[in-house]
């Protein structure tokens, strides 16, 4: 018989959870204005709002931590991650800052200026808020396939070569200071880009003299997808797979709260000085001197350690395999989800889910709630009240997808915690056709509102 699989670590130290009752959620979600964020953590028993700085280090991540140099300029934890950086990545030059959107203020603030075009595949909230930020525009170039959660296509988070070259046509290269490649893509589904798009995508950038920026924040788990879905790459390792992605890039952006399983942190990466030279300025401005930017040194030791240990296969594989899990327990259930599965979160379709609710009721944050009120499970909404008001004529955007998205933090849960939001959501989904009322908005932020938006029942 063979063997079943099973987690390839085990558990050393562990954080209680309680459970709560249904009257108790009512109150908590009514007092919190149906803004999950607005939640205490100890009012949620399972915690999928994010897998970005939610993982659990490992015994080396924190023996680490003991051995960080705390020098203001030149710490030994520095150069230990620089030099990860350049052995694992390919990069030159690297600057540390505090977290991802950190990263992209510093090498934004380098590269854009007011009138710009930013093409990528659904770029995340906050690239596309330093964007706009700046009075710049982000034109997403996904395939189209990825706005069908059923179409079964390996590499959803693939750019449309042909949309790509259009838009640099229509726009002129003059007016591209770069494109951003997002690995994996979380907007669209935490699905991955497939090493052929990144040599498409660099060859067209090469054409017009374009600068590739990666989105790197799921690094990783994109190049376990290559490993396990591209023909070629099958018998490489995760880690010749992620040197060779990289070769396709001038620089990256990266929150290490993800695939580098840290609780904080982020970095740049760059091939050119020249960028590099800029991009230090605003470095030191906004985050830090160049040689800490806004990590601690321990915090940059266990980053190091941490990008080692997210590059190895069987962490890759235990993580990846959870998180398909919970994908086939709701597929049983036929709860409609998008497929394939995503990497880092099960992304779940709630258009399809709620049916009879009008967009302007914002579906995906009315099932996030019902999923809360059922079980104590936090979720994310990825729909309307995400992607925000258009920032010229302030009517609401209401995309493609209206998303329920079920994040999997890194070596937390087990797989006994994907049985029971499993079923949770059979629960509301069984109960659907009671739903019949969404949610109204009765306060908002002029930009990212969704973290502090404040709702009423509709
Ligand atoms: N890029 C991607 C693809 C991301 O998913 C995130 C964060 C960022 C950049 C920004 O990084 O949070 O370190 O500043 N995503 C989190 C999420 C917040 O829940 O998906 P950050």
């Amino acid at each position: 018989m063979e063997l079943p699989f099973a987690e390839s670590y085990k558990i050393k130290m562990v954080e209680t959870i309680k459970k709560s009752t249904r009257e108790e959620r009512e109150q908590w979600i009514k007092d919190a204005k149906y803004n999950l964020f607005n939640l205490k953590s100890e009012q949620v028993f399972i915690d999928l709002l994010t897998d970005s700085g939610t993982g659990a280090m490992s015994d080396k991540q924190w023996s680490a931590m003991m051995l960080g140099d705390e020098s203001y300029a030149g710490a030994s934890s520095y150069y230990k991650l620089k030099d990860t950086v350049k052995d694992l990545l390919g990069f030159e030059y690297f600057l540390p800052t505090h977290q991802g959107r950190a990263a992209e203020n510093v090498l934004f603030s380098a590269l854009i200026k007011e009138g710009d075009i930013i093409p990528g595949n659904s770029h995340f909230d906050t690239t596309k808020g330093h964007i706009e930020f700046r009075k710049a525009k982000a034109i997403d170039c996904t395939i189209d396939e990825a706005f069908d959660t059923e179409v079964d296509h390996p590499f959803k988070g693939n750019i449309n070569i042909e949309k790509l070259e259009n838009t640099i046509k229509e726009h002129t290269p003059e007016k591209i200071p770069f494109l951003v490649v997002t690995v994996t893509c979380n907007s669209s589904g935490g699905q991955p880009v497939s090493m052929q798009n990144l040599k498409d995508v660099r060859a067209i950038a090469d054409k017009y003299g374009i600068t590739v920026i990666f989105d790197s924040a799921r690094f990783a788990e994109n190049a376990y997808f290559i490993k396990i879905r591209e023909k070629g790459y099958e018998n490489k390792t995760i880690k010749e797979i992620v040197k060779e992605m990289f070769t396709y890039a001038d620089g990256m952006t990266m929150s290490s709260k993800k695939d580098a399983i840290v609780n904080m942190g982020g970095f740049i990466g760059l091939k050119s000085e020249e960028i590099f030279k800029k991009a230090t300025v605003f470095n030191i401005i906004f985050e830090g001197y160049i040689t800490y930017g806004g990590m601690s040194g321990r915090d940059m030791n266990a980053l190091a350690q941490g990008l080692d240990e997210g590059t190895e296969f069987d962490y890759l594989n235990t993580r990846i395999k959870q998180v398909a899990y919970l994908g086939e327990k709701l597929t049983e259930f036929g709860v409609p989800v998008q497929k394939p599965f995503g990497g880092h979160a099960i992304f779940v379709d709630a258009k399809k889910f709620l049916p009879n609710l009008p967009k302007e009721e914002f579906l995906a944050q009315t099932l996030a709630v019902e999923l809360y009120l059922e079980a104590g499970i936090r979720g994310v909404e990825i729909g309307a009240l995400l992607a925000d008001r258009d920032p010229e004529t302030r009517e609401n955007r209401y995309p493609a997808l209206e998303l329920l998205r079920l994040a999997i933090p890194r070596r937390v849960y087990t797989n006994n915690h994907m049985d029971v939001i499993a079923v949770a959501l059979k629960n509301v989904f069984d109960r659907r056709s009671d739903i019949t009322k969404g949610l109204k908005i009765i306060n908002e932020a002029p930009i990212m509102r969704h973290f502090t938006v404040e709702l009423d029942k509709a």
